[in-house]
């Protein structure tokens, strides 16, 4: 590893994940007794952040967190992780904080209440330009305000910044977006939500890359992943068979994962492979940051899957 390679800078969420584990996912009105309550590190953007750290590659974070019980405590677990906490300021009120409902075989339902997250701002984005436009790839998701992302990704472009826009949760987006994000990364229900119905992976990824996208990853769990580039080819990765527990923040270590491979030279195939191994691995361990797995780990499931 040299320290001349450009960070991966993750612009994104920092949340305290309050994860109770249910026999059944409860219906309207119905009270369910639970097995386990744990609190936790997580956040889209954070959990990124620590997949790429994981994996020994240099990475930023910007993000807010709140002067309250788990603000310093989340900046100190993304200390403890390496990764670079320059850009992440403590602002009065809540941080962000996600109740997390995991179900029997890792399937997660999830209610976000933003906080900080929601006081990262474009004046506040224009004050870590230097850091952000220093990267070589930066890395966003939709849990800060809509105005912050199309912001920096507008400053990315500018700069010439690839950006992995991760679009979780789906909400409406800026046209900007389409046009000037390099990778795409939606799972299922994002995909379904941007078009507007459920398509087969290889239409709704042809779809996608129309609205302007340069690259799209259809992340699609057990069935593996879509990669398809604008005016290339398009082909599926595998999936890696694990005894999984807990799903949460997969989908964030696949991003990570993906964007250090990327980062490091290899091409789209066995970046996305390397990604989905990571990705598979983090679901047999509980927690999202927790969970995010070493290089070595994900080597070895490699070589154990040729
Ligand atoms: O992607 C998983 C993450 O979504 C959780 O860690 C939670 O904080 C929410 O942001």
């Amino acid at each position: 590893m040299t320290s001349s390679r450009k960070p991966i800078v993750v612009v994104g969420s920092i949340n305290m994940d309050l994860v109770a584990r249910t026999p059944k996912t409860p219906v309207p009105g119905q009270t369910v007794i639970g097995t386990e309550f744990t609190t936790t590190p997580g956040g889209k953007g954070a959990n990124q952040a620590v997949a790429v750290a994981r994996l020994g590659y240099p990475v930023q974070m910007v993000g807010m967190v709140g002067e309250d019980v788990f603000g310093q405590t989340l900046i100190d677990q993304l200390k403890a992780a390496s990764v670079g906490v320059e850009g992440v300021a403590k602002v009065p009120g809540p941080s962000g904080i996600a109740s997390i409902l995991v179900a029997p075989g890792g399937q997660n339902s999830i209610v976000v209440i933003p906080g900080a997250n929601h006081k990262v701002d474009p004046a506040y984005i224009e004050q870590k330009k230097a850091l952000i436009t220093a990267a070589g790839m930066v890395l966003l998701q939709l849990e800060l305000p809509m105005e912050t992302v199309v912001y920096t990704i507008e400053m990315c472009s500018k700069a010439h910044v690839p950006v992995m826009l991760d679009p979780a949760p789906a909400m409406q987006l800026d046209e900007k977006v389409w046009t000037q994000s390099a990778w795409f990364t939606p799972n299922q229900t994002e995909t379904a939500f941007y078009l507007g119905t459920k398509l087969e992976p290889e239409t709704a990824a042809r779809e996608l890359l129309m609205r302007g996208l340069k690259g799209v990853v259809l992340k699609r769990g057990s069935e593996g992943t879509y990669v398809a580039v604008a005016g290339g080819k398009a082909a599926w990765v595998r999936p890696f068979p694990v005894e999984t527990v807990d799903t949460v923040g997969a989908g964030d270590c696949f991003n990570g994962a993906f964007a250090v491979q990327l980062m490091e030279g290899k091409d789209r195939w066995s970046a996305a492979l390397f990604a989905s191994a990571a990705a598979a691995l983090s679901t047999t361990k509980r927690g999202a940051q927790a969970s995010m797995p070493t290089r070595e780990e994900v080597e070895s499931l490699l070589a154990h899957n040729r």
